[in-house]
This record gives structure tokens, sequence and C-alpha cells, in this order.
């Protein structure tokens, strides 16, 4: 495993620089986490713009990251593809209709992008993340374990926050996961939360502790912004730079990221170990019957929302 401070030399492309790319772009360059930025979008007056911000950003932080314009091809021979094209909802638009023109963008985009380079890895972020998952595993013909999504991580981080500040603890001695499809039907892995490796139930008594309200409060945050901003680009942006840095820097963390679930035949998030070839393996979590059958209604969904985009 590298040391975590060393220099990245990672290659990293962003297909799709609105809010949310911009955003991921912000929180890589910051991080240190690419050695050069590639930015890719059909709209080329923005991209051509962002290049120009974001190059500020760069050289405000040191200059050791060289940010450019790029095209879908050369995207596809980067080491990281960060793909977060079609993430802003339109005005007025439902989430089935956004559904519809985000499948149509990703197969596009990851279209263009072909062939791959055979070692790069795709980290789509666009929603539903869980559906455009398995279409960019499908264009992309790359094994499974080098296409995957930011999934639940976003939730897991929100979950943990929440409840770091509920029970007084940094939120860094907090462990607990979000699991299933991203959204909505998110399950959270409350048996295997602990305080510092010590059971929450230990820490803090379940009665009265208000575990659903803190769910519904996590669920409901991503919605409450996109009414309003439409989009969550500091948040994602933030977790998928973390992934980035897990990548490049081949660290081995563990973290909820969706993937393809063979016993399912769809992507969720359930915990892997992510490193530079991508997915390393799988984590089992241990988790009580109720959490199980939750997780398979969460894979349902998704298996309904695939036959709707197919
Ligand atoms: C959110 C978006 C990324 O949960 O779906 O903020």
């Amino acid at each position: 495993m590298a040391p975590q401070d060393t220099k990245s030399t990672s290659r990293i492309a962003i297909v799709g620089v609105g809010q949310v790319g911009g955003a991921v772009a912000y929180a890589l360059i910051l991080g240190s986490a690419t050695c050069e930025l590639l930015l890719v979008d059909v709209k080329v007056d923005l991209r051509d713009a962002q290049v120009r911000d974001l190059s500020d950003v760069a050289y405000a932080a040191g200059g050791t990251v060289r940010v450019r314009a790029a095209t879908h091809h050369e995207a596809g021979q980067c080491d990281i593809v960060v793909i977060t094209a079609g993430s802003k909802y339109s005005l007025g638009e439902t989430n089935i209709q956004h559904m519809h023109r985000n499948v149509s963008v990703i197969r596009n985009v990851v279209k263009a992008m072909t062939p791959f380079r055979s070692d790069a890895i795709v980290l789509v972020v666009s929603n539903p993340v869980d559906l455009l998952t398995s279409i960019a595993q499908e264009v992309s013909g790359l094994p499974k374990s080098q296409v995957f999504g930011s999934g639940t991580f976003l939730e897991s981080v929100r979950l943990r926050g929440l409840l770091a500040d509920k029970t007084g603890v940094a939120v860094n001695s907090v462990q607990l996961s979000v699991l299933g499809v991203h959204g909505s039907s998110q399950v959270v892995a409350w048996s295997s939360a602990t305080i510092n490796g010590i059971p929450l139930h230990k820490v803090v008594p379940s009665d009265g502790f208000g575990h659903d309200q803190l769910a519904a409060e996590c669920n409901e945050r991503a919605e409450s912004i996109f009414r309003t901003k439409g989009s969550t680009p500091f948040g994602i942006g933030s977790v998928v730079a973390s992934i980035c840095a897990s990548i490049s820097f081949d660290r081995g963390d563990v973290q909820p990221i969706s993937h393809f679930q063979p016993e399912f035949g769809c992507c969720f998030s359930l915990p892997v170990v992510i490193g530079r070839r991508g997915i390393m393996k799988t984590i089992k979590i241990p988790l009580e019957a109720e959490e199980n059958a939750a997780i398979a209604r969460s894979a349902e969904r998704v298996k309904n929302v695939m036959k709707l985009g197919s």
C-alpha cells in the first residue's frame, strides 16, 4: 500500500463539468488527488470557462495540478474517469424524465470514450446512480470491478455526521454504513454501527434515541437541497474526491460503493475495499434478518427501475 501523503500521479477526467463536476474538480485539486485534471463537456463554452476558473484554484493551491480541456476519447485513456454528466435536474423535471434523459446521456458518453485504457477506473456519479452504473458496465466493456458508482457513500457520510452531532463525538469515531440503493430506498445498517468499535446500543440506549428520525433526516436531506439548488455539488464532490484518493493512493479504504451484485443481477451499495485496481474485494457485513430483507427489497426496486430505463 502506498503512503497516503505521496504526490498523486493519477490523471483524472471529469465528464460533465456543471455544478457537480465543478465541485468534484475543486475538491480533487485541493485534496491533491490528481496531477492532471481533464475536463470534458459537450457544452464547450462551459467546459473552457471551468478550465480557466479551476486553473486558478490549482495556481492558488501551489500549481501542482494541471487543468485542461479534453475530448471523450482522451478521457477514456485516463487512470480514473468520473461521470457527472446530467447530474442537475432541469426545472420541473420529474425523476422518471431525469432517469430517461440520463440513461441516454450515459450510454452516449461511455460509448464516446470506448475503447477505454484497459486499467481505467470508471466512477459513475449521475443519478439514478445504481442503474447508470449497470449501463456504464455494459457499454464500457471494462471488468465490473473497474466500473462502480458513488452509491450510498454520501448517505453514509451524512448519517455518520448526524449521529456524531447527536451523540457528541467526532465524526471519525463513528462507524456506520448506509447500504442498498442510493436515494429513498437506502438501508441503514444500524445493527453494525459502532462508536470507536463499541456497539452503538452500548454507548447510547436505543430507546428514545431516535434512529428512525435520524435516518429520515438523512433521507430527506438530498431532496431538500435538490428542491432549491437542483443538485448537491459540495457533498457529492467531497465524497467523489475521497473515492479518487482511495484509488490514486491505493489505500484499501472500506466504504459502501455501488457495484455489481451477482446474487441480485444489479448494482447497489455494500462495503468494498477500494484501491488502484478498483474494487479489490467485498466485505461481508453482519446484518440482522430485517436489514437483509430491506436490502433485498431495495434491490427489487432498482431492478424495476432497470426495466423502466431499458
Ligand atoms: C445526493 C445526490 C448525489 O444524495 O444524489 O446528494
